[in-house]
């Protein structure tokens, strides 16, 4: 087993064993990382960063340059070809001629994916809109794992906003999978969204259990702890008696508080003007002098804005500026697996997700809801099929290979009737028996009645009562 040739899209491309070989790697180069013996000279990193960035993209080029290697850049899209119009595709098939891995940071969700797909050579996530952002989560395991000697077990609690972050969504699929327990302490309106809750329970079997900090019997407290998702591989009594097994388990401390900043670029209006009225919750002294604080690493990716207050900076708890110098041999020993020019003896996965879930690529016209998504992006330039894992049937929910929404469609119908009679060619709610009767190889799915339409078909009975009634109910 190697690494070589491989991507890290997202966290999802690596197994637990693969990541512990990561990390085994960095504590080797970690030791001497001025004296390596250039296993990557020769070897070119293209190094893209189309969204600001300061730590991320000047580490990994250290990173490289450290390993002996060369970096070609381009960090602004308005200087690239993509700007006069260029796909995702051709600009990776052509850096792929160029260089010998490539990393990308890039604002539409599931753009790396894309990039991996044509490129040809290793690439890495550095960040795809507010999707994931996997090296990072690499580097913050190495960190708690460096401090706490494990991953498994810990109590993580995620601060600040854990809608837009994407070093959240990619640290909570990693903590997940590592069977840590995750508490979630939103900024109100900036709630884990759902698509996330719905992939950690059904996929990586744990459970959420919802709690209103507000009701806390201890009034001291004033961190917005609002939810709790529990591992199955730590059972917990948690799930049983969640109020007073919180309390409990609060007093027992959290191992890390890992505090991001308001990701205002991916705001909605309407999110803008929520957050200039309400005040984001800081991290500060008096919020570390609660109990369950007495022994956590505070943990924060950068760049801070307000919500952690520089009189931490001194703190032996705080740790994000160790975070940062790590990223620097996590990124080296990345790079030179995927390089293959240094191999570690992988250890077993200890993480088995729960179910595999087929995907819909047919082209019947279904687009991801999320305008972020690069699928919806790129579909103009018409090389980009759509691609959606079933993940439920009961109601229909597919989510978008690309950047992970999650939504249910309106409608199906069948290549094949059923009955052998394509002259009624009928299309059914996606709520209705037809969607589990439909073999699956058969199955079409619609976003609205005029998708199915202009593919030929006709509404059923039910359809038509409903659409009545709705015709109805706006008269
Ligand atoms: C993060 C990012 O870019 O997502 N920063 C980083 O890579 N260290 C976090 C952030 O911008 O808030």
């Amino acid at each position: 087993m190697t690494l070589a040739g491989r991507s890290l899209t997202t966290v999802d491309d690596f197994t637990t064993g693969e990541m512990e070989a990561v990390f085994s790697l960095a504590d080797q180069l970690a030791v001497a990382l001025h004296q390596q013996d250039d296993p990557c000279r020769g070897k070119i990193m293209a190094s893209l960063f189309f969204e600001p960035s300061t730590r991320t993209r000047l580490s990994f080029e250290t990173a490289m340059h450290r390993l002996g290697g060369d970096v070609i850049s381009a960090v602004d899209i308005g200087a690239t070809s993509l700007a006069k119009g260029e796909s995702i595709a051709d600009m990776a098939r052509v850096i792929g001629s160029y260089a010998d891995i490539v990393v990308i940071r890039h604002p539409w969700e599931g753009a790396a994916r894309v990039v991996a797909d044509y490129a040809g050579i290793p690439v890495i996530n550095a960040g795809d809109g507010g999707h994931q952002h996997p090296t990072q989560t690499l580097l913050d395991l190495y960190t708690i794992r460096m401090e706490r000697k494990t991953i498994k077990g810990l109590k993580i609690a995620l601060w600040g906003d854990l809608k837009y972050g994407r070093t959240i969504h990619s640290l909570i699929f990693a903590l997940a999978k590592f069977g840590a327990n995750i508490l979630f302490c939103p900024s109100p309106g900036l709630e884990v969204p759902e698509h996330i809750i719905e992939k950690l329970i059904t996929e990586y079997g744990g459970e959420l259990e919802r709690y209103d900090s507000a009701k806390d019997k201890n009034k001291d407290r004033h961190f917005p702890l609002n939810a709790i998702y529990i591992t199955p591989d730590s059972p917990h009594q948690l799930a049983m008696m969640p109020d007073v097994n919180i309390e409990v388990e609060l007093k027992a401390g959290v191992d890390a508080l890992y505090v991001t900043r308001p990701q205002k670029e991916r705001f909605t209006a309407a999110e803008r003007e929520d957050s200039a009225r309400q005040k984001y919750a800081v991290v500060d002294k008096a919020l570390l002098k609660d109990n369950a604080f007495k022994k956590t690493l505070v943990m924060h990716p950068l760049p801070r804005v307000d919500e952690l207050a520089y009189e931490l900076d001194t703190d032996p708890r705080s740790m994000y500026f160790k975070q940062a110098a790590l990223g620097v041999p996590v990124r080296m020993a990345l790079i030179a697996l995927l390089l293959g020019v240094r191999e570690v003896s992988i250890p077993e996965d200890t993480f088995v997700p729960k179910v595999s879930y087929p995907v819909y690529n047919r082209d019947s016209g279904i687009r991801c809801p999320n305008t972020r998504c690069v699928s919806v992006q790129e579909t103009e330039i018409k090389y980009l099929r759509s691609g959606f894992k079933i993940v439920d049937h009961n109601p229909l929910t597919l989510r978008c290979i690309y950047c992970e929404h999650g939504f249910e469609p309106e409608y199906v119908a069948s290549t094949d009737w059923h009955e052998g009679k394509l002259a009624s060619r009928r299309y059914h709610r996606a709520d209705s028996h037809w969607t589990t009767k439909i073999k699956p190889e058969n199955l079409l799915i619609f976003a609205s009645a005029d998708q199915a339409e202009a593919h030929g078909f006709r509404p059923d009975h039910a359809v038509v009562q409903t659409q009545t009634k709705s015709g109805k109910a706006e008269a």
